[in-house]
C-alpha cells in the first residue's frame, strides 16, 4: 500500500483539520510504531506502521464518505422487496457495509449522505448535535399567514407531537400555481416537513434536501449520481457534528 503523510492520515483518522494536526503533531502528540514524530511529513503506511494519537493507540479504519443527490422512487433501505434503494446506485462491491445517514421519502429528492462510520454516522443525526438539514418545497394550499411564526415557535403536529423550533421561509410563487418554500430542521421526524406544512395549512407537492450542516448539495450532481466527499467536507461535518475525535471507517 502506498504511504501517505502522516499529518493526512491522522486529519482523516478525526484527529483534527490538518492545520490541527500539523501542530499537535510538532508539539509531540503523534507516535509511529511507538516513536514520537514530529514532523507533519512523515510517511506511513496504511494499515501497517502502528498509530498513536495523545497517548492512545489509534486503529486504522479506512472511512468512506459519500454524497448521493438522490432521485425520487427510490427508497432509502438497505433492502425492499417492492422498490429498489438507494444503495443499488452504488456498485455492488461498494456497497458493502454502507449506511445511510438518516433517510428520505421515497418522492424525497436531494442531498443524502452515506457512509461506513457508524460514529460519524451516530453524530450527524443525534438530535442533540442540532445538524440544521435545509428544505426545499413546492407547497399547494393557503399557508397561515403566520406559519413562518409557527414554526419558529415550535409548530404542533396534528398528532399532538411538538416540533423542535424550525424555520420557515417563503421563497415565493412558482409558475404551477404553488408556493415555493424553504424549511430549516434541527431533528428528523418521520416526514417531518410535510406533517409541518399540513399543520398550517399545505400540501407538500415536491420535496428536496439541499443542504446538511455546512455541506451543501453539490449542483454538479444530476439526481442518481453520488460522488466521494473531500477530506474538508468530512472535516466540516464533524466540526458541525461535533464527531471531532470518532476514528474514521
Ligand atoms: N421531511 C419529509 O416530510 N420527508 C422527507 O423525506 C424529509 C423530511
Amino acid at each position: 500500500m502506498a504511504k501517505e503523510r502522516l499529518d493526512k492520515v491522522l486529519s482523516k483518522l478525526g484527529c483534527g483539520s490538518r492545520k490541527e494536526v500539523g501542530a499537535h503533531i510538532r508539539a509531540g502528540k503523534a507516535a509511529v510504531n511507538g516513536q514520537i514524530v514530529r514532523e507533519p511529513s512523515f510517511h506511513v503506511t496504511p494499515l501497517v506502521d502502528k498509530l498513536a494519537f495523545g497517548g492512545k493507540a489509534l486503529p486504522w479504519r479506512m472511512g468512506r464518505y459519500f454524497m448521493l443527490n438522490k432521485p425520487a422512487g427510490l427508497v432509502c433501505a438497505r433492502v425492499d422487496n417492492l422498490h429498489p434503494t438507494v444503495l443499488s446506485l452504488f456498485p455492488e462491491q461498494e456497497r458493502r457495509g454502507l449506511i445511510l445517514i438518516g433517510r428520505l421519502d421515497k418522492d424525497t429528492e436531494g442531498l443524502l449522505l452515506v457512509t461506513d462510520d457508524g460514529g460519524f454516522c451516530h453524530a450527524l443525526m443525534s438530535p442533540s448535535r442540532h445538524v440544521e438539514k435545509v428544505y426545499r418545497a413546492m407547497v399547494s394550499g393557503r399557508l397561515d399567514l403566520n406559519a413562518p411564526a409557527r414554526f419558529r415557535d415550535g409548530l404542533p403536529l396534528a398528532d399532538g407531537t411538538v416540533c423542535k423550533p424550525a424555520a420557515l421561509q417563503i421563497v415565493g410563487p412558482s409558475g404551477e400555481g404553488l408556493t415555493e418554500i424553504q424549511v430549516t430542521l434541527r431533528e428528523g421526524k418521520h416526514h417531518q416537513v410535510k406533517r409541518m406544512v399540513a399543520a398550517v395549512g399545505g400540501h407538500v407537492e415536491r420535496l428536496k434536501r439541499i443542504s446538511i450542516g455546512p455541506l451543501p448539495l453539490d449542483p454538479a450532481l444530476t439526481p442518481g449520481a453520488f460522488r466521494a466527499l473531500t477530506e474538508e467536507e468530512v472535516e466540516e461535518l464533524r466540526r458541525a457534528s461535533g464527531a471531532g475525535q470518532t476514528a474514521v471507517g
